[in-house]
C-alpha cells in the first residue's frame, strides 16, 4: 500500500480509491470498489490501461525497452544459462544451484515421453492439418491421460503437472511436425539436453543417425528463453482467466495455445516470414511500407509494433544476432530475406509514420528467418513459440492459483443494444 489515493468526481460526487506502488513500474489505482461506490464501470477495451493482477515474475518497461525475468535482464538470462535454468527461475523465483539444476533437468528429462495412446490420437487428423490445431487438441487431451495432476488445489499435483507440460509439450510439438510431414514419430532421448532433444525429435529419421548441430541447439535454446514469458500478454491473460474458473492446467495451457495462434500475437512470426517472402527484394520495400501506412489497406508490417514496447524489443536485438549465427553456420553470409528484413527495418525506422507511433521490430521480426534457416517450415513457427511459452503460462497460472486475492475473472460491459421491447409472435412478423 502507498498511502496515496486517487479522487474521481462523478455526478458531482467525489470518490477516493487507494493507489498501490509496485517494486518498480507504474502505480495502480484499486478500482475494485468503483461499481459499488459509483454504479459505474471502467471502460478499457484491449486493457491498454488495466493491471489484471499483481505479479513477481516478469517486468517490462516498454518505453525503455527493458525485459527482466524475476529481476534478471533478458540478455543475461539468455546468455548466462540454458533454457531449463530459465524455466527453474520463472517457476521458483531464483536461479538454481548446481544440485538444484541437476535435479530439475533429471525430473524434466524423465517426463519427456507421452502416453503411448497419444500417438493414436494424432491419426484422427488430416496430414495437412496446421500443427497449431494439433497442439491445441493434444495439449488439452493431456487432461485425459494425466488425471493424477489435475487437482489444482493440491500443490503436489500442480508441481507434477508443471513438470509434465514443460517436458511433454516439445514431444507433442515434434509429433505434430512429424505427423504433418508424414514421417514416423521419434522418441525423446534422455542423454540429450532440452533443445537438442527437440531438434532430434523433429529432424531425425529411422534410416540414419542424426547428429545435433551444437550451433543450432544453442540458438534454439536461446530462442526458447527469449520467448519464455512476457508479463500479461494476450495468451497469458487467457491462461489466467481460464485458470480462475478452476479449470485443470492442461485445459488452461491449451487455451493459451489457441490464443497465441492469432497473427496479432504468436502467429506474427509465421506472418512476418510470409511478408518478407512476399516483399522478396529490397526494391519492393517502399510499396509495402506505403501499404502498411494506408488506413484503407488492412496490411500491416508483421513483426513490427507492440502494445507495450514503444522502443526496440530487447528480444529482437538478440534474435537478429542469433539469425546471423545460424546463417553463418550454414555458410550463408547473407540470406536474401535477412537482407530484406534489415533494409525494411532501416526504412521503417526512418519513416515518420513508424517513428511517430513508436513502432519497432518485435521478437517475431527476426525469429522466422532463424527458424526457416534451421529447417522448420513456417507452419511450425508458432508451435515453437508455444513450446517456449509453456513455462511462462504455467508460472503465471501457479502464481494466480496461489494468490489469496484471486477470484474468478468476470469483466462487465458497456451495453449498447436494444432496451426492453415487446416480443413479436411469428404470426405477426410479416
Ligand atoms: C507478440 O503482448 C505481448 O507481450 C506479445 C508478445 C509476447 O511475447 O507475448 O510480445 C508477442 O505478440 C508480439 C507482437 C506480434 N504482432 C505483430 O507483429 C503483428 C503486427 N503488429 C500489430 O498488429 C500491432 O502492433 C500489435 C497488435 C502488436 C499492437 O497493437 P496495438 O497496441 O493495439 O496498437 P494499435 O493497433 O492501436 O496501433 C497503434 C497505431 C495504429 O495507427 P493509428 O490508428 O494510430 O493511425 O500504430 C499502427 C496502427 O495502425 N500500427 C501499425 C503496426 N502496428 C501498429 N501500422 C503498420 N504496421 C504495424 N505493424
Amino acid at each position: 500500500m502507498s498511502g496515496k489515493s486517487a479522487t474521481l468526481i462523478l455526478d458531482n460526487k467525489s470518490h477516493e480509491f487507494p493507489v498501490y506502488e509496485g517494486s518498480t513500474g507504474p502505480d495502480v489505482i484499486d478500482i475494485s470498489k468503483l461499481y459499488a461506490q459509483t454504479g459505474a464501470f471502467t471502460y478499457d477495451p484491449g486493457f491498454t490501461s488495466t493491471a489484471s493482477c499483481a505479479s513477481t515474475i516478469t517486468y517490462i518497461d516498454g518505453d525503455a525497452g527493458i525485459l527482466r525475468y524475476r529481476g534478471y535482464p533478458i540478455d543475461q538470462v539468455a546468455e548466462g544459462g540454458d533454457f531449463l535454468d530459465c524455466c527453474y527461475l520463472l517457476l521458483y523465483g531464483e536461479l538454481p544451484t548446481a544440485a538444484q539444476k541437476a535435479d530439475f533437468d533429471t525430473r524434466v528429462t524423465r517426463h519427456t515421453m507421452v502416453h503411448e495412446q497419444m500417438s493414436r490420437f494424432f491419426t484422427g487428423f488430416r496430414r495437412d492439418a496446421h500443427p497449431m490445431s494439433i497442439m491445441v487438441a493434444s495439449v488439452g487431451a493431456m487432461a485425459a491421460f494425466y488425471h493424477d495432476s489435475t487437482d489444482i488445489s493440491d500443490p503436489m499435483a500442480r508441481e507434477i503437472a508443471s513438470i509434465r507440460m514443460i517436458a511433454k509439450v516439445p514431444t507433442l510439438a515434434a509429433m505434430a511436425f512429424k505427423y504433418h510431414i508424414g514421417q514416423p514419430f521419434v522418441y525423446p532421448k534422455n542423454d540429450l539436453d532440452y533443445a537438442s532433444n527437440f531438434l532430434r525429435m523433429c529432424f531425425a529419421v529411422p534410416c540414419e543417425d542424426y547428429v545435433v548441430n551444437p550451433v543450432f541447439s544453442r540458438a534454439l535454446d536461446r530462442i526458447f528463453t527469449l520467448h519464455a514469458d512476457h508479463e500479461q500478454n494476450a495468451s497469458t491473460s487467457t491462461v489466467r482467466l481460464a485458470g480462475s474458473s478452476g479449470a485443470n492446467p492442461f485445459a488452461c495451457i491449451a487455451a493459451g495455445i489457441a490464443c497465441l495462434w492469432g497473427p496479432a500475437h504468436g502467429g506474427a512470426n509465421e506472418a512476418a516470414l510470409k511478408m518478407l517472402e512476399e516483399i522478396g527484394s529490397a526494391d519492393r520495400i517502399p510499396e509495402f511500407v506505403n501499404r502498411a501506412k494506408d488506413k484503407n489497406d488492412p496490411f500491416r508490417l508483421m513483426g513490427f509494433g507492440h502494445r507495450v514496447y514503444k522502443n526496440y524489443d530487447p528480444r529482437a536485438k538478440i534474435m537478429q544476432q542469433t539469425s546471423r549465427e545460424v546463417l553463418a553456420e550454414l555458410g550463408k553470409k547473407n540470406d536474401p530475406l535477412l537482407e530484406v528484413a534489415v533494409e525494411l527495418e532501416k526504412v521503417a525506422l526512418q519513416d515518420e509514420y513508424f517513428v511517430e507511433r513508436k513502432l519497432y521490430p518485435n521478437i517475431d521480426f527476426y525469429s522466422g528467418i532463424t527458424l526457416r534457416a534451421m529447417g522448420f517450415p513456417t507452419s511450425m513457427f508458432t508451435v515453437l513459440f508455444s513450446v517456449a511459452r509453456t513455462v511462462g503460462w504455467i508460472a503465471q497460472w501457479k502464481e494466480m492459483i496461489e494468490d489469496p486475492d484471486q477470484r474468478i475473472g468476470r469483466p462487465r460491459q458497456l451495453y449498447r443494444g436494444e432496451v426492453e421491447r415487446e416480443y413479436i409472435p411469428t404470426t405477426k412478423r410479416g
